[in-house]
This record gives structure tokens, sequence and C-alpha cells, in this order.
């Protein structure tokens, strides 16, 4: 059927990357965003927003990709209309749809169009009441699409291009067949289906995931009361084919624009609907205490945090990216700080934070400034310079060292023989002996 026409509402990692890619699939596509700066960057050639490959994509295709602050400019040559804009977590729990609304709101009269297709993770039932929308708008002869999106950040691209599964969900046939013809070229199967299930799927998937990282976080407590290692245990669990290995890395708990967010909503959702969804509440629970966890150890482990010095080695709520969404560092530093610690910080790629808590902490250019006088050091993000740092330097810089690890991601061992106090999540303590 070959290129079509698309427009992309919303430039943040999942507009950008989806607008990317089907660019690259050699259709024409226009990124509109409301933030003006982001606009103006993207149209000065910069990306706003740090995705690996996303770079590159856009500068290859970029006579095949176009960006505007216009919805009507958008919509006016747009064939398909792509909805990429977020759906943040209103106080009741419920997410909140608003942008949606402004997007469809802008859609008026837009009877050219053979098809609107979500992408924005979406409450099961909101294909629906747009597509209801969308009828009362005269648009009945418009199609309508549920495509969730299944990319992790750091790995968007790739995740895009060679997807374990392209979701579709329609209720219409047409729409189906037009939007897997989008995805031609896309290295992955198309599983087609309604779009209440299309919508079920994205926050099934989500919270199965957050639940198996929830559950190696119950493990690994459990371990430290036992003196098994976590990382043993689940190493072996994995093994299990029924199992695999993914998403059971213990740590400081999940965080991020997703899992968080889209727990809340699974909870809600069937909160609305008269269920008590017991499994996802203790889920988001053993997450919420996770890093609290970590720094009641600390503390313990410090005899106080009045007056002493933390450095936190990592902020963006995992490696591979800038974002600090719901990150762990962010309850960490805000811990530390009410229990009157001064806080060091460093991350490779978070641009500079204002607000609460990180205008009041101090931010350093390498791990080695950040552990400079500290009383203790907490591996808050997996960030693969901290495997390959010099630690017996950092050691040395330390006021007392201390290293809370809280993504095990360094040798218990190696790091006791250097003279640290080594504490980690699911494993036991190790006291240096250097
Ligand atoms: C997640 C899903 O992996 C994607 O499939 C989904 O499309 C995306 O949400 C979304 O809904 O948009 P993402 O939030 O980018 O992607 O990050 P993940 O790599 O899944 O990690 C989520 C959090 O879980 C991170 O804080 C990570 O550190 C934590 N995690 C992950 C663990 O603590 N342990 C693990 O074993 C795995």
């Amino acid at each position: 059927m070959g290129n079509r026409r698309i427009a992309v509402f919303g430039a943040g990692y999942i507009g950008l990357v989806t607008g990317a890619c089907f660019a690259k699939l050699g259709h024409e596509v226009v990124v509109r965003d409301i933030q003006e700066e982001r606009i103006a960057i993207l149209r000065n050639g910069g990306v706003p927003i740090h995705e690996d490959g996303l770079a590159e994509l856009i500068a290859q295709n970029s006579d095949r990709l176009t960006f505007t602050l216009d919805a009507q400019e958008a919509v006016r040559d747009a064939e398909v209309v792509y909805v990429c804009v977020d759906t943040p977590t209103t106080p009741s729990g419920d997410a909140d749809l608003s942008r949606i609304w402004q997007v469809l709101d802008s859609l008026h009269g837009a009877r050219h169009l053979a098809a609107v297709v979500v992408k924005s993770t979406v409450p099961v039932g909101t294909g629906a009441r747009v597509r209801a929308a969308m009828d009362s708008a005269g648009l009945h002869a418009v199609g309508y699409a549920a495509n969730p999106e299944f990319t992790a950040e750091g790995r968007a691209v790739q995740d895009f291009l060679h997807p374990d599964r392209v979701v579709i969900g329609s209720d219409d046939p047409d729409t189906t067949k037009l939007v897997a013809q989008l995805h031609d070229g896309v290295d992955g199967p198309v599983v087609e289906m309604d779009v209440a299930s299309a919508e079920m799927v994205k926050l099934a998937a989500n919270a199965l995931l957050a639940t198996k990282v929830s559950f190696t976080n119950e493990i690994a407590t459990i371990c430290e009361a036992t003196g098994a290692d976590v990382e043993r245990v689940v190493g072996a669990v994995g093994l299990d084919h029924r199992l695999g290995p993914h998403f059971m890395r213990a740590g400081l708990g999940y965080g991020g624009s997703c899992f968080p967010k889209d727990s809340r909503a699974l909870r809600a959702l069937s909160g609305n609907a008269g269920y008590a969804f017991q499994l996802i509440s203790s889920v988001i629970e053993v997450n919420d205490l996770q890093p609290r966890r970590a720094i009641q150890r600390l503390k313990e482990e410090l005899g106080g945090f009045q007056g002493r010095t933390v450095a936190l080695l990592g902020m963006a709520f995992k490696a591979g990216t800038d974002d600090i969404r719901e990150a762990p560092s962010t309850i960490i530093a805000s811990r530390l700080q009410a229990e009157g610690a001064s806080i060091r910080c460093w991350d490779p790629l978070v641009r500079a934070l204002d607000g609460a808590p990180w205008s009041s902490t101090t931010r350093c250019p390498s791990p080695l400034e950040a552990m400079d006088g500290a009383d203790a050091a907490v591996v808050v993000t997996e960030w693969p310079q901290l495997q390959e740092l010099a630690w017996d330097e950092a050691a040395a810089v330390m006021r007392r060292p201390l290293l809370f690890d809280g993504r095990n991601l360094l040798d218990p061992v190696q790091m006791g023989a250097i003279g640290f106090t080594y504490m980690s999540v699911g494993r036991s303590t190790v006291r240096g002996t250097a």
C-alpha cells in the first residue's frame, strides 16, 4: 500500500521515537508538540531528550520528518493521526486523559483522515469513549485503533524496529490492516485484537513486569534476614524456562514514567470496577518501601545521618537515560535531607535539576568528586561507569569507606578487600578487611 502521511501528536520519548521510526520506514511524518522550546530544538536539528540512536535516526530521515506547534497544520495533510501524548496520574489514581481530548478537539472536521491511533497508555474503555467522541464530531468514517507501545527507555528505537510484538486493537478490519501496513519493515509479529483487549495487554504486561521486580525485592529482603544471596537465588530461579531471568534484578525498586503510573492506573481501574486488586496493591507497596528500607539500613550502619555527607551515584531511574521521573533517587535524596544529611550527587546524563530535593544538593562532575569527604555513598543507578571505577581511589577520598550498592553492581568480596563496608540488596553486608 506504500507510504502514508502520519501526524504524530506528542514529541516526548514515545512520540519522537514513533515519528522517527515511521520516517525511517518511508512514511512522511509531522510531529506536533505544545512545548515551544522542544519544537524549536527539533527544528534546529537538535534532539531535546536522550535516547540511544534517536538523534542519528532523526538526522538520517530529516527529509521525511517535520516538526510543528500548529495542530491544524499537522492534521491538514495527514492520513493517520498517532496520539503519543502523556497520560499522568490524577489525584484519584486514574489516568489524566485531558491531553488526549485536546488532540481530538484539534481533529474537528478532519473527515479526510483514514484513522486515529492511540499509542498513549490509557485505561481500558478509553478507545470506546474516543470512538463515541469521534462519532459525535462527525468522524464516523475515520477508523480508530489502539496500538500500545512496549518500548523501554534507552532502547526505544531498537524496541520499535525489532519488537517482540506489535499489538493492534481495532473493531474495524480495514483500520487494523492500515495500521499493520504502517509497520511494514518492522521486524516482529503483528497481533490483532479488539480495542479493549489491546488496552489491557499494555496494562497487564507492565503490571506483570512490575510484579516480578517487587517479588524479587521481597525475596531479597528474606535473603538478607536468612543469609541467602539473592543474586545466586535469582540466577538459578531464572534458568527455569517457564520463568526466565528478566526483571528479576533486586534493587531500589522500579521507577520511571511507566511502571509506577501504570500499576496505579490498573489498581484504580479495578477499584472503579468494584474489584480490589490486592496483588497489584502489594506490588506498589513493596516498591514504595524499597528505597526507604535502604535508607533505614544505611542509617543503622552510620548511626544516624545528622551532619553526615552522603554521595548519590546516579540519579536517572535506570542507566542509559536522562529521565528522573519517579526515580528512587528522588525519594532517597528527600529522605536523606529529612534525616539531616548533606548530599553530593553525580549522574552522567541527567541535566541540571531545579526544585526540592535537588536544589540543595551539590552536583559533582565525577563519582570520585561526589565521594570526596563523604561518610557514605549509595549506588542508585546501575551506570557502567561505576562498575569500571577505581574503587580503591574512592575508599581513599571518602571520610569513611561505606558503600550501599542499591543495584548489586559490584562484587562484595572485592569491595571488602579494598576496605569498604559494603552493603547491598539481598546479600550479606561485607566488612572491609584492608
Ligand atoms: C517499561 C517497560 O519495560 C516497557 O516495555 C514499556 O513499554 C514501558 O515501561 C512503558 O510503559 O512505556 P521503562 O520504564 O523504560 O520501560 O523501563 P524498564 O527498563 O522496564 O525499567 C523500569 C524500572 O524497573 C526501572 O526503574 C528499573 O531499574 C527497574 N527494574 C527493572 C528493576 O528494578 N529490576 C529489574 O529486574 C528490571
